[in-house]
């Protein structure tokens, strides 16, 4: 991706994922584990951003990441894979967004990028917001001075939402630029919340070493985007099209599962006997066994897991290597290598990985459940 206007020297947008941070919100099921790799549809939520951005011409991508960064090197690797070239940068705590700016300076250079949180999924692809942080570029460049202030140096994507003191806020001026920002205010000024995917020039590397950490402690990148304003600079937004959730929480994430299963496409490389029905659309992966039992779909079995005398229901993510038996399940996401025998109907529920679930009395009707890693759990 290259700026074509005369006002600017021909170069490369790089991205920045961030993937340090702790998985607070999803503990149990994250204390161990990086937030940004729990699967949606079986595949880790760090990928679809990964994907997303070599798909709008972005190929030198540095990923921040934190305690948890072997199991995310381990699960990326050097990015070929998906067609781009991967750095890793250790941030030492958990210290902010805008504290990831600072961390990855040498990385950025002087050059234009676009920031995406690790844990955040949009339904709409980069392509066409970087191509509209490019098109504002070229044609405010006629308005900056010799310090560059009066261009846009940033470009926000906003969504409204019910509940603004959760997000970064945004208020819109007459003029269609943001004008005030700020993190999950108690008494929100609007309710368009700031989704995690941000563009920034070079003017941003002043504006995160200028900020003070906020009550949280944290060195907010809403702050440096609303020092940027302060001192004088553009910042441009647009609104999104179609879903975005944050997955760091159990409901969204379910959420976020139902709405990319909605888009699988069928496709049965497992064995499926004479016993059993695959409705609708359906993956089931290289290795799996489905015997004498119900798969209807959306829902994806992962390789190498069997399922046998059990109902699975729409919008389920069975991860590889489970073994489902006498269960039924629906609306849920089971992480790899799992044990569920005997259980009545679970639904909306998130287990982690190797997770055992049996059954030792008598059934009852159904089951909410959360739980981590290396659980062991009898239902009555
Ligand atoms: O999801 C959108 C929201 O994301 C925005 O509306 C907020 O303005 C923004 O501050 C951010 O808020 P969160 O509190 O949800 O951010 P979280 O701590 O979940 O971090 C987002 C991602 O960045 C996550 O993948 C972890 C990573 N991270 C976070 C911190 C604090 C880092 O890599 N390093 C960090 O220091």
């Amino acid at each position: 991706m290259y700026w074509a206007g005369s006002a600017y020297t021909e170069r490369a947008m790089k991205g920045l994922i961030l993937s340090g941070g702790a998985g607070t919100r999803l503990r149990p099921l994250t204390h161990t584990r990086a937030k940004q790799l729990v699967p949606i549809a079986n595949k880790p939520v760090l990928f679809y951003g990964i994907e997303d951005m070599a798909a709008a011409g972005i190929a030198d991508i540095a990923i921040v990441v934190g305690d948890t960064h072997r199991e995310i090197r381990d699960a990326v690797g050097d990015g070929s894979r998906f067609g781009v070239s991967v750095t890793y940068i250790r941030q030492q705590a958990p210290l902010g967004l805008a504290h990831c700016v600072l961390t990855a300076r040498d990385f950025l250079g002087d050059d234009c990028f676009v920031m995406y949180l690790g844990d955040n999924m949009l339904e709409q692809g980069l392509a066409e917001f970087v191509e509209g942080f490019e098109r504002q570029r070229r044609e405010g460049s006629g308005e900056q001075d010799a310090s560059g202030a009066g261009s846009c140096r940033a470009q926000i994507l906003l969504t409204p939402v019910e509940n603004p003191s959760s997000f970064g806020v945004a208020v819109i001026g007459p003029d269609g630029d943001v004008s005030n920002l700020v993190e999950k205010p108690a008494d929100p000024p609007s309710n368009l919340a700031l989704v995690g995917v941000y563009l920034f020039d070079s003017a941003i590397h002043e504006a995160v070493a200028a900020i003070e950490p906020s009550a949280r402690g944290e060195l907010e990148i809403t702050d440096a985007i609303d020092w940027l304003i302060r001192n004088g600079h553009r910042v441009r937004h647009r609104l999104l099209e179609g879903w975005w959730i944050d997955t760091g929480k159990k409901d969204p994430l379910l959420e976020c599962n139902r709405l990319v299963l909605d888009t699988v496409v069928r496709q049965v490389d497992g064995a499926v006997d004479g016993a059993s029905r695959v409705e609708g659309r359906v993956v089931i992966s290289a290795g799996a066994k489905i015997v004498n039992s119900t798969v209807r779909g959306p829902a994806v079995i992962g390789a190498d897991t069997r399922i046998e005398n059990t109902f699975v229901g729409p919008y389920t993510s069975i991860g590889d290597e489970c073994v489902i038996s006498d269960a039924e399940l629906d609306h849920s996401v089971v992480l790899e290598g799992c044990r569920i025998h005997g259980t009545s109907r679970i639904t909306d529920s998130l287990i982690g990985q190797h997770v055992q679930v049996t059954r030792s009395l008598e059934r009852r009707q159904v089951s909410r459940l959360m739980l981590g890693d290396h659980s062991h759990l009898e239902l009555g």
